[in-house]
């Protein structure tokens, strides 16, 4: 089974949120279920998102005492950047990375990775957060906001996915109310796409889909 690999349109759309909600959805159909996050920029002291998916792992999957902060997320850089800039020009060991990895897929049957950023955030210079997915053997969970702006910053991040045969969906995290998304974005996601995911509307077909999408085999 593959894993499932979350990005986002940016920063801050929503993918830690997401993935919250995932655990939740796919433990109550039964999965032993398990987050990673590679990197997480803008550490200070604690890193916040590994924790907030630690805990919930922790107590979704008992299997995951065993688990610390640092395995769910090896790499850990203070300046709030992408992980290229944060990394102030030291590289990253991706040794720490694949060793954690390898770590925490023994606890779990279904692991979902939160990326950082968006999909062509770079790592190094020739490695960028999209290329986690093929890395990660993942497919992947595009998630969008609803503002004006995100038909365009969807499109893009869904060609960058099309255009690398990755397997994927995406989902709309409609942050507040939903009416202004109605009139200005949903006429055209209505008339482009055969269907429409959202956090908030259809969450478990979402899951049940990303289920689906994980148990096939090959790309795209
Ligand atoms: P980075 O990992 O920092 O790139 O951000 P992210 O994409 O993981 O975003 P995150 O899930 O952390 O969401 C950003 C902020 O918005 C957090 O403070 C969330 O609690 C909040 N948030 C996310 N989604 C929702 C939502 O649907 N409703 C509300 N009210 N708050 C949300
Ligand atoms: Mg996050």
């Amino acid at each position: 089974m593959k894993n499932i690999f979350i990005t986002a349109t940016n920063t801050n759309v929503g993918k830690t949120y997401t993935t919250l909600k995932l655990l939740h959805t796919l433990h109550d159909k039964g999965y032993k279920v398990g987050a990673y996050k590679p990197i997480e920029t803008g550490v200070d002291g604690v890193p916040v998102d590994a924790s907030l998916l630690l805990q919930t792992c922790q107590e979704l999957n008992p299997d995951f005492k065993v688990i610390t902060v640092n395995d769910i997320c090896p790499i850990q850089l203070s300046l709030p950047a992408a992980p290229y800039v944060a990394s102030c020009g030291k590289t990253i060991d991706f040794d720490k990375i694949t060793e954690s990895y390898k770590k925490i897929k023994n606890y779990c049957d279904i692991l979902i990775i939160e990326g950082a950023g968006g999909l062509l955030v770079p790592v190094l210079k020739d490695f960028y957060i999209i290329d986690f997915i093929k890395l990660f053997d993942a497919h992947a969970l595009l998630v969008t906001h609803d503002k004006l702006g995100s038909i365009n910053e969807t499109l893009l991040s869904l060609e960058a996915l099309k255009s690398r045969n990755i397997s994927h969906n995406w989902c709309i995290n409609h942050f507040d109310d939903t009416e202004e998304f109605e009139k200005i974005t949903l006429p055209f996601y209505q008339d482009y796409f055969a269907k429409i995911f959202s956090l908030q509307n259809n969450l478990d077909e979402l899951t049940q889909e990303l289920i689906t999408n994980c148990n096939r085999n090959g790309d795209s």
